[in-house]
């Protein structure tokens, strides 16, 4: 096992009604800007129910962050914060409201540059500070609640880049699994996958004798496969909402990655589809991700095994057979879910790759995977076997 230095420091209030506590987690003076997305949290009380917790405090609301949040309307957001002096941002909604709110924190302190695109651009390395955020998270998927990373993109150059920094952890995140009953099917679906690829990427690489991180990986997978169908068919069944909202949390908050080899390249070029042609984030990952595996099939074939067999009970074959088996059976899970693992499927012919890959090389993304060596050909071969 490597060595390694964990930090979770976000305070997780769980549970049904555990909105109304948040107010004792912000201090009784802070001026509170309140960011959220398009409007879901109007429509399902949560936004009610946070105005409620915040009875009698200094609070300003900005709304509008969309999904993929982008660089252009945080700014505004960045704006209001200096206005109005605001010293503590409650983001309401998904992982795009946390990533931009993560985006909005960082910017309002950063003066290593004049234009803070400069924060994407150095990956978060020259943050010296941000503004104390929380989270009260209404979809599962992005571990972001209780994270430090985000990712933002930039219509103007058609960029998605993500950042990293200590000081954008929230202080304390509300997962209140009812929060969940409103989601559309789409991004009930998408948050599973999201939170399954989280798990695979930093568990499917080569074995680092991380036995506890290898059995959490394999239990928040196995009640990914046995929960997420559950929560399409049964959307108001609290348990089944509740254990896929503390998976995605699990899968991305840094516990299961620690101390073992990591492979990222489906993300990395996941989000340059998304950047490209708008597919959702989750989207992008059922697409690369079984063409990863198989493209990786002999660096990866211990642990690929093992997935096989502990994951999805495959332990009759040949060894190459187990393998493939244990590839098309996540495939399968995927569209299970109603998400499509082939370029086609969104209308997509495999034209762009060309352009695709010239982006990846513009962002870094030249030396991917656990060994770094998934360079740009290899990339352009992983998305011609997706098309
Ligand atoms: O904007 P509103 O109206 O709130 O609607 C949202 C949005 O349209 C809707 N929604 C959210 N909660 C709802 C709801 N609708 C009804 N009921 C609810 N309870 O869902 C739509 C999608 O929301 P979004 O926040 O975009 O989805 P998600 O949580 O999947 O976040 C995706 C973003 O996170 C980034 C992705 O790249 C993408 O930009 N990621 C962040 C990571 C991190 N910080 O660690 C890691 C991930 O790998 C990922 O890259
Ligand atoms: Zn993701």
């Amino acid at each position: 096992m490597n060595n390694f230095t964990l930090n979770t420091p976000t305070k997780i209030l769980f549970g049904k009604g555990q909105i109304a506590e948040l107010g004792r987690e912000i201090p009784a003076d802070a001026r509170i800007l309140i960011t959220y997305g398009g409007g879901s949290i109007k429509k399902n009380g949560v936004l009610d129910q946070v105005r409620a917790a915040l009875t009698g405090r200094t609070v300003f609301e900005f709304g509008g962050i969309e999904p993929n949040p982008t660089f252009e309307t945080l700014m505004k957001a960045v704006e209001v914060v200096k206005a109005e002096q605001v010293d503590f941002l409650l983001a309401v909604g998904g992982g795009s409201v946390a990533d931009g709110t993560k985006f909005i924190a960082a910017a309002a302190r950063y003066d290593a540059a004049e234009d803070p695109w400069e924060i994407l651009l150095t990956r978060g390395a020259k943050v010296k500070a941000a503004v104390k955020m929380g989270v009260v998270l209404t979809l599962p998927a992005t571990g972001s609640e209780s994270n430090n990373g985000a990712v933002i993109s930039r219509q103007a150059t058609g960029d998605k880049l993500p950042f990293f920094s200590a000081h954008t952890y929230p202080v304390f995140a509300v997962l209140d699994p009812v929060t969940t009953y409103s989601l559309p099917a789409r991004q009930v679906a998408n948050g599973v996958v999201d939170a399954f690829v989280h798990t695979v990427e930093q568990y499917l690489t080569y074995p680092a004798e991380g036995r506890i991180q290898d059995r959490f990986a394999e239990g928040i997978l196995l009640t990914l496969i046995e929960e997420g169908p559950r929560a399409l068919a049964e959307p108001e069944n609290y348990d089944v909402r509740a254990n896929v909202m503390w998976s995605a949390t699990q899968a991305l908050n840094g516990l299961i990655g620690a101390g073992v080899p990591q492979d990222w390249a489906t993300h990395m070029i996941g989000h340059e589809l998304t950047a490209m042609h708008g597919l959702d984030h989750a989207q992008t990952l059922a697409v690369v991700l079984p063409s990863v595996l198989a493209y990786k099939k002999e660096q990866k074939r211990a642990k690929l095994l093992q997935y096989a067999d502990r994951v999805w009970g495959l332990r009759d074959g040949s060894e190459e057979q187990r393998i493939d088996g244990a590839i098309a059976a996540t495939r399968a899970f995927f569209e299970q879910l109603g998400v499509g693992t082939r370029l086609s499927a969104y209308g997509l012919d495999g034209s762009t790759i060309p352009a695709l890959i010239a982006k990846l090389e513009e962002h870094g993304g030249t030396a991917l995977g656990e060994h770094q060596d998934v360079r740009l050909d290899d990339s352009r071969r992983i998305l011609e076997a997706a098309r």
